[in-house]
């Protein structure tokens, strides 16, 4: 079968190909550490659950809308307003498998030929797999560890000019943990409103920030007209597998966003939504115990990390990734990476995954256990004590 010339442009996700070997050790009798994928390791709350069982079996089994059940657009509209601070409808809001295909649908509905996209590198490997299938051109912007990984100002604007379509931001960040600070959403609005630029905000990772106030470029008023808004279910109320999320964007786009759900998905599963209403409205102490356990495993990994020959690692403020640089150990990322997966069996991603600015680091995702966060150190640190022996 000769496929399209754009499949040569589709990229991929190399959390999921690892996931791929790891499981491969593992059928072969080895026992390893998950810190490759980035999903919450703890169950959904059993309200959430209970909502859905009880929304199966009310009969909500059939085609729903393809922009979302009203009753779930009103309430993530509420959401979004109170915890951004701005004036937000249902006709804002299109409700996804995932928050992933907002990606997918606002890049396909807005970038072909010609059309730049500003992304940061490193980042979630998606964007410019996107950008490039789309026909358009993928410009990065460095995130470095030296300014806590945010962007600098004077490089962000030297990569914008009149070409530039879409600004692609992610805050807090996958994979180094950086936040978005209130300056910075002020470079962004100015370089924004000057290209006449949209903003595509993924803030997947809102509520996973463990100190400071959560900035969102969706509250910064000038930018209104302009910004769509990605989030939704997977990492706040661990519901990575029943695919649900949400954009938010100016009515007009969430008309044609909603036919490209038309064509695609039709719509997500009703009992799924119903479980989503629960989420948003009914208690909130799983999400804060999730996020003191994150806290409390965060500053394990970092020390641990920092412990450990040949890196050094910042502690991030948000997400839950820690970024460690690794060039002290004189390897290379992706090397280290399958060395560590290979020999001390822990699964963990090479930041050159996220893009060559990822180099010289790699990502732990230690949305796992305490304890198989500490084994796992020890494990790593035995290891690389042995790179040079
Ligand atoms: C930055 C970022 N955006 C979006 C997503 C996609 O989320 P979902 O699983 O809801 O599609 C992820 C998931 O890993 C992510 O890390």
């Amino acid at each position: 079968m000769r496929l399209a010339e754009r499949m040569s442009r589709l990229g991929t996700e190399t959390a999921f190909d690892v996931l791929v070997k790891a499981r491969a050790l593992e059928a072969q009798g080895k026992e390893i550490i998950h810190l490759e994928v980035g999903e919450p390791d703890f169950p959904t709350p059993p309200n959430i659950i209970d909502a859905g069982i009880r929304a199966m079996r009310d009969g909500k089994t059939k085609y729903t809308p393809s922009a979302g059940i009203p009753e779930l657009r009103a309430a993530i509209a509420e959401h979004v307003s109170r915890t951004r601070n701005v004036s937000i409808t249902p006709n804002h809001v299109v409700v996804t498998p995932g928050a992933k295909p907002i990606m997918f649908f606002a890049i396909l509905a807005l970038v072909e030929p010609g059309d730049e996209v500003l992304y940061p590198n490193p980042g979630f490997p998606i964007y410019e797999s996107m950008v490039n299938y789309c026909g358009g051109t993928p410009v990065p912007y460095t995130l470095r560890e030296a300014n806590q990984f945010r962007f600098d100002p004077d490089e962000f604007r030297s990569k914008a000019n009149a070409k530039t379509k879409m600004i692609i931001l992610n805050s807090p960040q996958n994979p180094t943990g950086g936040v978005l600070e209130p300056a910075d959403l002020q470079v962004v609005a100015q370089v924004a409103n000057q290209y006449d630029a949209v903003i595509f905000t993924d803030e997947i990772y809102g509520e996973v920030l463990y100190d400071g106030a959560f900035n969102s470029l969706l509250s910064v008023p000038t930018l209104a007209d302009r910004t769509i808004l990605l989030d939704g279910f997977s990492k706040t109320f661990a519901m990575t597998g029943w695919r649900l999320g949400w954009g938010v964007m100016p009515p007009p786009l969430a008309e044609h966003i909603t036919r490209l759900q038309t064509n695609s998905n039709s719509c997500v599963a009703g009992f799924v939504q119903y479980a989503g209403i629960e989420a948003l409205r009914g208690p909130q102490d799983s999400v804060k115990q999730m996020l003191a356990a994150f806290r409390e495993r965060r500053d394990v990994i970092v020390d641990g990390l920092n412990a450990t020959p040949g890196f050094t690692c910042l502690k991030p403020r948000g997400a839950f990734y820690a970024f460690p640089n690794i060039t002290g150990t004189g390897w290379d990322s992706r090397k280290l990476a399958d060395y560590i997966l290979n020999d001390a069996g822990v699964a963990c991603l090479s930041g050159a995954a996220f893009g060559d600015a990822g180099e010289g680091y790699l990502r732990f995702s230690y949305a796992n256990s305490l304890e198989n966060i500490q084994k796992a150190l020890v494990r790593i640190r035995d290891a690389v004590a042995k790179i040079h022996a």
